[in-house]
């Protein structure tokens, strides 16, 4: 099991003795042009989670490839890049300049992008035909039915899986109007972890790809049921805000949490937590 950051999470080149920690390190998701993000206030803290709406800043692709991530390579750790877009053409034309990273890892739940599975499958299929660099598709568990959108990533030629992205949500100050200036923003941490766990398990027993999990992941326990729930590997996001320390004290906790549940390695917790309920949507 390997342990990553997940995207948007680290600044790998502010912070690069937390990025040296990771066995990956993924990029915050790189769009075609650059963008300023959404207006302050931006972060939100939640009664059990927090609320972002970063509004995908980021510096571009051009200033990404020429200035960022030369300077990621030199780390010394595999490096992931997210990729965003406003149409298949923005990712496959990303995807086509990317070159010496470990993989890619197609952010699909970007702004006016349609999350339903038709069109993730063409972001997927376009991406395909444009690099032979692994394809990790990162889904939302916004849709209804995450596993019918994971088939049709793995059918458009996906490697692997990212689950899950943040979910849509509010939150209020004491004079009842909106905290982020936005309205809304994504949910993460604690909050998200049993409807991740659900997406990871529902998508595990859809398609046979390796998935990373993620979301509210914070001890060695919660990234062992995230492995228990069919991961091959995990990301830190939110915790990292609070614990930068959080890779090395999960890596540490999880041969606790492993002895806790009986079994005698990450890899031995794989898949324990199969779920009748969705082995029934499996096709036969
Ligand atoms: C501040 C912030 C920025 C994020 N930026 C991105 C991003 O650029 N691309 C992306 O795919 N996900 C982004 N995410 C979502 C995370 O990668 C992750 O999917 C989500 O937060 C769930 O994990 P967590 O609960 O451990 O944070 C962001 C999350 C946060 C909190």
């Amino acid at each position: 099991m390997r342990i990553l950051n997940a995207s948007g999470c680290l600044d790998a080149l502010a912070a690069p003795e937390v990025a040296r920690e990771l066995d990956a390190f993924v990029t915050k998701t790189v769009t075609p042009l650059p963008r300023e993000g959404s207006a302050p206030p931006r972060i939100a803290e939640t009664a059990h989670g927090m609320l972002n709406a970063i509004g995908l800043a980021n510096p571009g692709r051009e200033r990404f490839l020429a200035e960022h991530l030369p300077r990621l390579r030199e780390l010394g750790v595999p490096v992931w890049v997210s990729v965003g877009g406003f149409c298949a053409g923005d990712y496959a034309e990303t995807c086509l300049r990317l070159a010496d990273i470990e993989a890619i890892e197609l952010n699909l739940s970007c702004p006016n992008v349609d999350e339903a599975a038709d069109s993730a499958a063409e972001i997927v299929s376009a991406c395909r035909r444009a690099t032979e660099l692994p394809l990790y598709a990162k889904l939302s568990a916004a849709h209804p039915d995450v596993a019918e959108v994971a088939r049709a990533v793995a059918a458009a030629g996906a490697d692997g899986l990212s689950l899950i992205n943040t979910l849509r949500a509010t939150a209020l100050d004491r004079r009842l109007r909106p905290v982020l200036a936005r309205g809304n923003g994504g949910l993460s941490g604690p909050a998200l972890r049993p409807v991740a766990l659900h997406a990871v398990s529902a998508c595990h027993q859809a398609v046979g790809l390796p998935i990373v999990g993620m979301g509210g992941i914070q001890t060695g326990r919660d990234a062992l049921e995230f492995v228990a729930c069919g991961a091959v590997d995990v990301a830190l996001g939110t915790v990292l805000f609070s614990d930068p320390g959080a890779p090395a004290r999960v890596r540490a906790e999880l041969a606790v949490a492993c002895a806790d549940a009986g079994v005698a390695t990450p890899e031995d917790a794989g898949s324990l937590a199969k779920s009748p309920e969705t082995e029934r949507k499996v096709p036969a």
